[in-house]
């Protein structure tokens, strides 16, 4: 596996690959890498001939310096785990190669309106980090297709408008969440959580089964379910920011003129140190 730490040789590792005439998969990661991200490269994989992945913790997209500090790093690790599944190269830029004039003073990318909303409104300036530095890989690494995992289910969206209004020529695509086997949305923050508190949370998919069960049942009380499904989870021992019934085209409030298949539920909950957030598509809520 190529380890590429500079623009150059990222740009010299992508000549080779088009004169070769060989489709890029990429996955970009923050590290810390663990079966759902693993999952991403395998369907990049699946697509393309060649894969690639890259591991920046992205200081623009932190809202709280201390999230930002604790952010697990375990590049050795994670290098083992990627060469393991055969991926072709490894993509390590520094903050000085993201932003070379400072943070403060960096062109930045903002996707208007999708952005102000739910994790948006709750992380203020987390999504002009992501579409940033997002737009800046993309830009270096070149790839045919992108894969993002749906457990960040704004992200993913926001990742695709700022593709298609900013025409770059990749192919954005969602993979399915990767879960644990008690339903706990692999994320590198489960890390914060204690055996106990892992276990509590498997109570996040119950709860989103629920309300999407309700509705495929016909249920339209939006408020009332989601209200009743915070509580369910303040009940539990959880901070709950949201759960929230939401149209999957834009995030806002279901559109008349939409059944329950387009729908998501999201939630976002702090749990002990983690703030876990997850979604489920009421057209996959199977039955329990
Ligand atoms: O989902 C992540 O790990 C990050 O937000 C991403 C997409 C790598 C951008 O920093």
């Amino acid at each position: 596996m190529d380890i590429v730490d500079s623009i150059e040789a990222m740009r010299a590792l992508r000549k080779t690959w088009r004169d070769a005439g060989q489709t890029v998969g990429y996955v970009p990661t923050m590290g810390n890498l663990h079966d759902g991200h693993l999952s991403l490269l395998d369907r990049a994989r699946a697509q393309c001939d060649r894969t690639i992945c890259s591991i920046y913790v992205n200081p623009l997209q932190f809202d709280q310096s201390k999230d930002l500090e604790r952010y697990p790093r375990t590049l050795e690790e994670d290098m083992e785990k990627l060469r393991a599944l055969g991926a072709d190269a490894l993509f390590v830029p520094s903050d000085t190669m993201i932003y070379p004039r400072g943070m403060a003073h960096a062109t930045t990318v903002d996707v208007p309106g999708i952005t102000d909303i739910l994790e948006g409104a709750h992380r203020r300036g987390h999504f002009v980090g992501v579409a940033t530095v997002v737009c800046k890989l993309f830009n270096l690494v070149q790839p045919h297709v992108a894969v993002f995992g749906e457990k960040d289910f704004q992200q993913l969206l926001v990742v695709k408008r700022m593709a298609a209004d900013l025409n770059l020529p990749v192919e954005v695509i969602g993979a399915a969440t990767s879960r644990e086997a008690n339903g706990l949305a692999r994320s590198s923050r489960n890390g914060y959580l204690t055996d106990t508190e892992r276990d509590k949370a498997a109570e996040i998919l119950r709860t989103l089964r629920a309300v999407a069960h309700a509705l495929q049942q016909g249920e339209r009380e939006f408020a009332e379910l989601e209200r009743s499904a915070a509580q369910r989870l303040a009940d539990a021992g959880f901070e709950p920011d949201y759960v929230t019934v939401r149209s999957t085209l834009d995030l806002e409030p279901p559109h008349d003129d939409e059944g329950p298949d387009a729908w998501v539920v999201l939630v976002a909950a702090q749990l002990g140190k983690a703030r876990l957030i997850d979604n489920l598509r009421v057209a996959d809520a199977t039955p329990d």
